[in-house]
């Protein structure tokens, strides 16, 4: 599995996943976002960095993105994680290899202390790539996702650099 930072030839791609149920699941929120909100969203740069996961023979199978959760009061920025794979690619570790990647990344790229991620707490799948990758959970959101029409509790998770300790996919000369 490689994972690479988005392209423009991959926006009609990566506009249909971020629209298409199936590939969100049921534990996302649904949005209906135009191409061209896409390509604004991916453009600003201090917001959201989608990478596109794909297969050794290229096919692509999903998206892993990384963005900024602000606290106003402090100004402190905090990074976030979120994923999703197509379904018929979903069960074969590639979620965990591409959250352990992405981790390194951002450890080794970034003088970020945290990553945090969080998701529905009926997610099990989601709760367990987390788990695998070595973030722990830190406690339930109330009522924090609005998802098909309801408001659900989520949980929080995070990775703290001093718990990574060191690379486990990428080496500090593949960054
Ligand atoms: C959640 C999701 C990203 C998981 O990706 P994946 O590539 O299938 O996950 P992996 O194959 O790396 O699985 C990691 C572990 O979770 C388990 N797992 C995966 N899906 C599961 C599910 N639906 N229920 C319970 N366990 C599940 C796997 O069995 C594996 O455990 P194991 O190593 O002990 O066998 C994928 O199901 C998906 O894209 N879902 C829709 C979008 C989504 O929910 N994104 C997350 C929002 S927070």
């Amino acid at each position: 599995m490689n994972l690479r930072i988005i392209e423009k030839e991959d926006m009609p791609q990566f506009a249909e996943w971020a629209n298409k149920p199936e590939v969100l699941g049921e534990y996302n929120p649904l949005r209906q976002m135009s191409r061209t909100e896409v390509e604004k969203m991916l453009e600003n740069p201090s917001d959201l960095k989608p990478f596109i996961l794909e297969k050794k023979d290229g096919s692509k199978i999903g998206f892993i993105i990384h963005f900024h959760v602000l606290h106003l009061g402090t100004g402190t920025k905090q990074l976030e994680i979120g994923y999703a794979l197509v379904p018929s690619e979903r069960g074969k570790g590639y979620c965990t290899e591409a959250v352990k990647t992405i981790v390194d990344y951002l450890f080794l790229s970034r003088e970020v202390i945290r990553i945090q991620a969080c998701t529905d707490t009926r997610n099990l799948g989601s709760q367990k790539v987390l788990e695998k990758a070595g973030f722990k959970k830190e406690g339930t959101l109330r009522k924090y996702l609005f998802i098909r029409g309801e408001w659900r509790d989520a949980y929080l998770y995070s990775i703290l650099r001093e718990e990574w300790k060191e690379p486990k996919i990428l080496t500090k000369t593949s960054e």
